[in-house]
């Protein structure tokens, strides 16, 4: 029988060329996104390139907590799952909450994937040897590290508010791989470098993402981001497929997997204790595991899965 992987946000960009990568390599994958006219489309790409079992397409928005819970226990009900990417990622340019009332990059960023995890860790064991990757960005560099709340103080700018998102991301993702050491389950973060998407081509071109001194630079930041977000999604997708699938980091966890698909050393204030247990204690209270009486009364609306 195939190993089963779900590649979230995985019916295009990034995501779509790593759920090809890994049915290229035998895996049966199933890929998460909105949209199920993207979605269809999608699975016919990925099993023009598979090896072994055909991909499906589960609808969930993962902007939406309660919707992560009820992804998860679809995704449970199928059994052992191998490898899970969450490769979910998204910046706006403007201030934005989603239907729980989080601020979007922190809930879309770190939330989604935090609770996706959390709740796929039986089957993550069960699958064991398995792998979870965590699709991080250099816009860490310019986070700010403040994780006393959910939103930081100061004004709000996307691709700053973005990267912090990540930070807390791969903070988790260092910290998880602590916390599953022996068990089978490792776990690394990607960086893909950057890659003309969806997302950088539709929020990277307004001055307004960065902070007033990087505004005061804006031509030159402007030609950093295009340089850096020109390469196909194709090439940004081979570290999330080496992070998941390499032989040679078979028994190694709490890696990050730079743009050069090779380990690079962890961007700095990830590994800080104190950020990590800022970030869990956030994490705990704005995506409680069980969620709310609805998702207790089995009362959200179940993922789209097309016949
Ligand atoms: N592109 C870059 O230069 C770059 C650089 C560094 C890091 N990254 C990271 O790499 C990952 C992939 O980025 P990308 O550029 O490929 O992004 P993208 O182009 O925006 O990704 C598109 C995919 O995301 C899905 N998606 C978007 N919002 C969603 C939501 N709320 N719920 C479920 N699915 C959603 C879309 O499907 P639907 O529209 O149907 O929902 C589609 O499958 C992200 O984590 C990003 O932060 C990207």
């Amino acid at each position: 029988m195939s190993q089963r992987a779900v590649v979230t946000a995985g019916t295009g960009g990034i995501g779509l060329e790593t759920a090809k990568g890994l049915a290229a390599r035998g895996f049966a994958v199933t890929v998460v996104g909105r949209s199920a006219e993207r979605g269809t489309s999608a699975v016919e790409e990925i099993a023009a390139v598979a090896t072994a079992a055909a991909p499906r397409f589960v609808a969930a928005d993962l902007a939406s907590l309660d919707e992560v819970r009820a992804l998860a226990a679809h995704l449970a009900a199928d059994g052992p799952l191998n490898v899970l990417v969450n490769n979910v990622g998204a910046m706006f340019a403007d201030r934005q909450h989603t239907v729980d009332r989080v601020e979007a990059s922190f809930a879309v960023n770190h939330l989604s994937p935090y609770l996706l995890t959390e709740l796929l860790l039986d089957q993550l064991q069960a699958g064991a040897p398995s792998r979870i990757v965590n699709v991080t960005s250099g816009a860490i560099r310019v986070a700010k590290r403040s994780f006393d709340a959910v939103e930081p103080p100061g004004g709000y700018y996307g691709f700053h508010w973005y990267g912090r998102a990540k930070l807390a991301g791969l903070a988790y993702t260092l910290h998880l791989a602590e916390r599953l050491r022996g068990t089978g389950i490792t776990v690394f973060a990607a960086d893909p470098g950057g890659a003309a998407t969806d997302m950088t081509n539709g929020t990277m071109t307004s001055p307004k993402i960065v902070s007033p001194p990087l505004r005061l630079l804006w031509p030159l930041v402007r030609r950093t981001f295009e340089r850096s977000t020109a390469g196909p999604a194709s090439v940004a997708a081979q570290p999330s497929i080496a992070a998941a699938t390499d032989a040679s980091l078979d028994g190694q966890t709490g890696l990050l997997i730079g743009p050069q698909a090779r380990p690079v050393p962890v961007f700095r204030g990830a590994a800080d204790p104190q950020i990590a247990e800022n970030v869990l204690k956030l994490s705990r209270q704005l995506a409680p595991l069980h969620g709310g009486p609805d998702v207790q009364r089995g009362r959200t609306r179940p993922p789209y899965v097309p016949e």
